[in-house]
């Protein structure tokens, strides 16, 4: 079997991911919008979500998708992003987690004001279903409505914004280990079980590979908020971009203040397990970079 060189591969897309945000997120928008947008999604992040969207795409069609499917999974990518970067620049607001430190700046809020934030959020989710939506494009009108409607189901009220509602109404309470599954899997698991949704859409995948790709994204989306919970504790600011050890100074559940360090951590080998087992079983052709990126996910210092 040819071994698997996963930094070439993601060097790759993330040189291709780049160059698309640098090109779909408009300078040109009114009165400074385009400047806060473009500093909320350029420059940092791990681009997580895109990568397992393309990698997504790999595992249904393999390395050399027809043109159509690749400018969907591309889009998909980039679209994946803008939502997760809105939804970054509402949470560091101060009425949500008063954060300052972001991707090693400051704040989108801290540097434009809160209206700058509000807003930016609000147009870079939007600009999200305009990049799925090209007026000249060969994807067929059929895969660009169903990725609008799995971004819109991820994104809502069942998903990352219901699960940012539960996360704030539940400050200094105690929850279940039940109900803090669930609060990670909207407010997190929903994006990247979105993600890897949105690869097989592009590829317009069947059900049985829907299936597979959903049990990948649901392990592998709860396994990495209980990481991010984690490296609260464990990291230094300066290694995370974003300011350490806010869950406890926020008072919110998190795995770590439900099980300590080592229960989270075993809880968390154990979802990366289940995200690989959900390959193995499955009849998909090509699952390199999603087991890589479900190792990586475990492994992941920042
Ligand atoms: C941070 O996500 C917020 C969570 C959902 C835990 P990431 O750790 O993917 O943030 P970036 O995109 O790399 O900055
Ligand atoms: C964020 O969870 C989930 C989002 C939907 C943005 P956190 O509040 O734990 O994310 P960080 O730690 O600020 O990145
Ligand atoms: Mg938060
Ligand atoms: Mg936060
Ligand atoms: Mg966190």
């Amino acid at each position: 079997m040819s071994s698997f060189d996963m930094t070439a591969w993601s060097s790759k897309q993330l040189l291709l991911v780049e160059q698309s945000l640098m090109q779909w997120v408009p300078e040109a928008a009114p009165a400074g919008l385009g400047e806060a947008m473009r500093y909320a999604v350029l420059d940092g992040g791990k681009r997580l979500r895109p990568l397992l969207v393309l990698a997504s795409l790999e595992a249904c069609v393999g390395d050399s998708p027809a043109a159509p499917m690749s400018e969907a999974a591309m889009r998909a990518a980039c679209a994946i992003e803008l939502i997760h970067a809105y939804s970054l620049v509402h949470d560091d607001m101060p009425c949500m987690d008063n954060d300052v430190l972001r991707r090693g700046k400051p704040t989108v809020h801290v540097k434009f004001g809160e209206a700058g934030a509000l807003l930016s959020g609000d147009a870079l989710q939007t600009l999200a279903f305009e990049l799925l939506t090209p007026s000249d494009s060969e994807i067929p009108s059929q895969v660009q409505a169903r990725l609008c409607g799995l971004l819109a189901r991820g994104a809502g009220h069942a998903g990352m914004a219901g699960g940012q509602a539960i996360d704030l109404a539940s400050v200094g309470v105690q929850l279940s280990i039940d109900q803090l599954r669930t609060m990670h899997r909207c407010k997190t698991g929903a994006l990247l079980e979105t993600s890897v949704l949105m690869g097989a859409q592009a590829a317009q995948a069947g059900p049985q590979a829907m299936k597979a790709l959903l049990s990948y994204g649901q392990a592998l989306g709860v396994a990495f908020q209980v990481v991010d919970d984690i490296l609260d504790v464990t990291a230094d600011t300066a290694v995370l971009g974003k300011t350490a050890g806010k869950d406890a100074e926020n008072n919110k559940p998190t795995y770590v203040s439900l099980l300590g360090l080592e229960g989270a951590r075993k809880e968390a080998t154990a979802l990366a397990e289940q995200a690989h087992q959900a390959l193995a079983d499955s009849a998909l052709m090509q699952t390199q970079a999603l087991r890589a990126l479900a190792d990586w996910v475990l492994q992941r210092q920042h």
